[in-house]
């Protein structure tokens, strides 16, 4: 197995992640929600820890990503940074906490930049958000913009499969990706769309593109931790590589203790006062 150690133990910021496409280094990232793997996550070299809004999912055990509110990304969001040294920390403004309403978007964008001190937001949609978008970036805040698939709009797509496959979508797309740059983004993730789409995109943006199912021909790649490390259960979407069993190892740790604390082999008297 391949491990890897930073070379530059400098904070990751929104210019150096340029630099790291003009040269052609691959950006890393990862979703965190909590302290201890921020830590962890951090401490390994990661590039960009994301406290994505798949927190409803894998933390609270939602159906989707819209029930999560702009408090509890906070909370996520807030713990996360208590961890984090190198890395660039972004944070999803979820579900209603932006759309429709530009003034609204700034008030949750300031408030999370606030309360959690993280580096930049992230919001899904192109042109429909404009206004929000130029709105919080007058403030001064990293953006990084989400096209493909946005899990906020899962009602209106009405499936998780892959986006952009018909010509008029990656016209769309194409078009969102280069007002996202224009108006100010820092980045853009794309999500589950055609790899030569995506490879097209990352070809003709200047800022990083980062994908999750969009295939190698991006400047970066993202994965829910959850879902790399083998914990979640029952998903396994083509473009996610599982790195561990961690599922398993829990259980079969869990189990251990269980038998243990049953046969009162645990604790014994080197484990007592
Ligand atoms: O919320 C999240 O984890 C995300 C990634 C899938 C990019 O937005």
């Amino acid at each position: 197995m391949s491990t890897y150690k930073a070379i530059d133990s400098r904070k990751v910021t929104t210019r150096r992640l340029l630099e790291m496409k003009e040269r052609g280094e691959k950006i890393s990232m990862l979703t965190a929600y909590d302290y201890s793997a921020a830590q962890i996550i951090d401490a390994a070299g990661m590039d960009v820890i994301l406290v994505g809004d798949s927190a409803s999912n894998v933390m609270a055990g939602n159906v989707t990503t819209l029930p999560i509110t702009l408090d509890q990304m906070i909370y996520h969001g807030k713990s996360v940074m208590k961890a984090v040294q190198r890395a660039l920390v972004v944070v999803d403004l979820p579900f209603g906490s932006y759309q429709g309403n530009s003034k609204i978007a700034l008030e949750s964008a300031i408030k999370v930049m606030k309360i959690t001190h993280a580096d930049a937001i992230k919001i899904e949609g192109g042109s429909e958000i404009r206004e929000s978008v130029e709105r919080i970036l007058s403030a001064g805040i990293p953006i990084m913009g989400h096209l493909g698939l946005t899990p906020q709009s899962i009602n209106k797509f009405g499936s998780y499969a892959v986006r952009a496959k018909e010509q008029a979508e990656a016209d769309k797309l194409l078009a969102d990706a280069h007002l996202l740059e224009e108006l100010g983004c820092f980045a853009l993730v794309l999500e589950k769309i055609p790899a030569p789409l995506a490879t097209k995109v990352a070809s003709e943006l200047t800022i990083p593109v980062i994908g999750i199912g969009a295939g190698g021909g991006v400047d970066g790649q993202v994965l829910v931790m959850h879902d790399m490390l083998g914990i979640t259960q029952g998903f396994s979407p083509r473009f996610l590589r599982r790195y561990a069993d961690l599922g398993s190892m829990m259980t079969e740790a869990v189990q251990h203790y269980i038998a243990d604390v049953k046969s009162q082999n645990f604790p014994n008297e080197e484990e007592s006062y």
